[in-house]
């Protein structure tokens, strides 16, 4: 794919689009991470992912400045934390994010973690849904929410989450939680999409689908993603990964190749033991 090709956009359940793979910001900060983040962003990428907790909206705002693309252009979507999540307190965190930003509406809020045992998110999600309405955000999500959680804000506010935001890569598949999101109409966006630190860049099912292709391992999973049709958000502060990443629209995995890769999926598969149900963060 060419610099600069527009790259497919999913339609949410809100009427708005959101580009087929995104950009992760998680841990750029400082001047390096403004760079890499312009760079993403001269590498084509339309969607930056950031967060209050990632401590580093300052910088997303800023590249977005300094890449001179029309706002409208650019997608940026941020997270509530944990600690954010009464009402008025969901309210003030998102302007407070607004403001670091340097922007006048956010393009996707994601309510970061459920967080059951603090037993807010429904409060929180109210909050979103209001800001939605004032124009400050244009579509509300979350993250990390298992079929519960989303049936217990939906249920509440009548609004269905845009997004779901989960821990998906070939060690961990959702393969229930996809299922899940087809059956409400929620697109699932992935994090870690590589799997980090385990990406399975070696096993043999990816590097003899790259050697097939004349692509790289990396590219391989991030074409798994699209076929499933889950959004990745890969983070890569290289700036040929960058374009790599973003470069997997003009092959094709078999079906064979999709299920083998999906196949190294295991059920202790994710990478910090972030289940939602128990994993909370602040
Ligand atoms: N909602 C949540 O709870 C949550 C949790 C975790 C993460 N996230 C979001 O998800 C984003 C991505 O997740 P992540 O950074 O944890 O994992 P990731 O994107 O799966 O992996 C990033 C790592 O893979 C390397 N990499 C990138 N592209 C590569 C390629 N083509 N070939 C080989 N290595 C490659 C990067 O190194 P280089 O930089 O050196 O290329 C980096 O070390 C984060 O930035 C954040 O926005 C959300």
């Amino acid at each position: 794919m060419a610099e600069h090709t527009t790259i497919p956009t999913y339609t949410l359940n809100d009427g708005t689009t959101l580009p087929a793979v995104g950009f992760g910001t998680y841990p750029l900060k400082g001047e390096d991470g403004i760079s890499a983040i312009q760079g993403a962003l001269e590498a084509g990428y339309r969607l930056l992912d950031t967060a209050v907790n990632y401590e580093n909206e300052t910088e997303v705002g800023e590249a977005l400045r300094r890449s001179g693309l029309p706002r409208e252009d650019v997608q940026v979507a941020s997270k509530l934390p944990g600690r954010h999540h009464a009402y008025d307190d969901a309210i003030a965190s998102v302007r407070g994010s607004l403001e670091r930003l340097g922007l006048e509406y956010v393009d996707l809020h994601l309510i970061h973690w459920p967080n059951p045992s603090v037993d807010q998110y429904v409060e929180a999600w109210r909050a979103l849904v209001d800001l939605q309405k004032e124009g400050l955000v244009r579509s509300v999500g979350v993250s990390n929410f298992t079929e519960a959680h989303l049936t217990r804000v939906i249920d509440d506010s009548g609004v269905t989450p845009a997004v779901n935001q989960i821990e998906l890569h070939p060690r961990f598949p959702q393969e229930g939680m996809r299922a899940v999101h087809e059956r409400l109409g929620i697109r699932t966006e992935a994090w870690s999409p590589m799997g980090k630190r385990n990406a399975p860049l070696e096993e043999d099912v990816v590097t003899t689908a790259a050697t097939r292709l004349g692509v790289t391992p990396g590219q391989v999973i991030l074409r798994w993603h699209v076929q499933l049709g889950s959004l990745p958000i890969p983070k890569s502060a290289d700036p040929e990964r960058q374009r790599q990443n973003l470069d997997v629209f003009g092959f094709e995995l078999t079906e064979e190749e999709v299920d083998a890769i999906s196949a190294l999926g295991r059920p202790d598969g994710r990478l910090f033991g972030g289940d939602p149900d128990s994993h909370e963060e602040m």
